[in-house]
């Protein structure tokens, strides 16, 4: 059994700086490179690097770009067979410039092979692993139709899905009735609910207002802060762990792999906000969207904050 992930892929150009330029201006870099990113190929390596067995359902270009990053995530032990080619694009870009001094990032995608995942790539690959998978975990970086259909049909199957609903984008909100976890930021919760979740009261009324249209378990994402835990009738506030950050490309997909894997288990969801935020707290210390812990580390980790015997 294991996990099915459903998103894009990407080769991620980073480029480090000290300092953000304003439009128009040009400043220096210090250091350039590119690692395998995209929100559907970072939580599906989380997946695996703690421990799960995971799904990847994606799609590449016919390109040298899509060759090296299939090859780089399957090398992270995850599961390639479903990742449709698309010879007539290319292989989906993210730019990233990084601020060394403060670890935030401006990112930009190009899509390419992104928007060639098509409903029927995932029928395949559920055709083919049906009782093999009993999680679903998506974003929103492919097109809608397909995560709607996935949505729909892994629930029709019976199992457990989770919307991570980034990046923030006009969603048909008749969709939630088919999931039972979503994990919105603050922007994209103030997207779905209409609710200014800036502040930490807002944030609380969105997550309690998304509650009302279908999903189980709200959990929202404050950053720094932790993250919100809204179900019907009750409400949690899990803080996140205090790091040295680094990088903070991929917390949020860090966060969701550690949720997806927790849940997965059967852990009970508080206990599975603590996890998810341990496994994002370690991946923001390193460079890379996909510089996600390992099971042991999380685990060190844990226990090193005096929380292993929670879990
Ligand atoms: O969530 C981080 C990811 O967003 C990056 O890896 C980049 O590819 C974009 O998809």
């Amino acid at each position: 059994m294991g996990v099915l992930v459903i998103g894009s892929i990407h080769a991620d150009f980073y480029v480090k700086t000290w300092k953000f330029p304003s439009p128009g201006e040009t400043v220096k870099g210090s250091s350039f490179f590119v690692l395998t990113g995209g929100k559907g190929a970072n939580q599906a390596v989380g997946c695996a690097r703690l421990g799960v067995p995971s799904y990847l359902v994606s799609a590449v270009g016919g390109d040298d770009l899509g060759r090296m990053v299939l090859r780089d995530v399957q090398s992270k032990g995850v599961d390639v067979s479903y990742v449709h080619v698309d010879p007539g694009t290319h292989t989906g870009v993210a730019f990233i410039v990084l601020n060394e001094s403060t670890g935030e990032n401006l990112i930009v995608v190009a899509p390419g092979a992104d928007d060639s995942l098509r409903p029927e790539h995932v029928e395949r690959a559920l055709t083919d692993l049906q009782g093999r998978v009993r999680v679903l975990l998506t974003q929103l970086e492919v097109p809608l139709d397909t995560v709607y259909y996935a949505l729909r049909r892994c629930k029709e199957l019976g199992l457990t899905t989770i919307l991570n609903p980034a990046p923030a984008r006009k969603l048909d909100l008749g969709i939630l009735e088919y999931v039972d976890f979503l994990t919105p930021n603050r922007v994209e919760a103030t997207q779905l609910s209409g609710v200014d979740a800036t502040s930490f009261e807002g944030a609380l009324r969105a997550a309690e207002r998304l509650t009302e249209l279908g999903p189980r378990v709200v959990v929202l994402t404050l950053g720094s802060d932790g993250a919100l835990l809204v179900t019907r009738g009750s409400a949690k506030h899990v803080p996140a762990f205090r790091v040295r950050v680094v990088d903070t490309v991929g917390a949020g997909d860090a966060f969701n792999a550690g949720l997806a894997v927790a849940i997965y288990e059967g852990m009970d969801i508080e206990r599975a906000v603590l996890f998810a935020n341990a496994v994002a707290a370690l991946k923001i210390t390193r460079v890379g969207a996909q510089s996600v812990p390992d099971r042991r580390e999380v685990e060190e980790f844990l226990a090193s904050r005096g929380e292993l015997r929670e879990l």
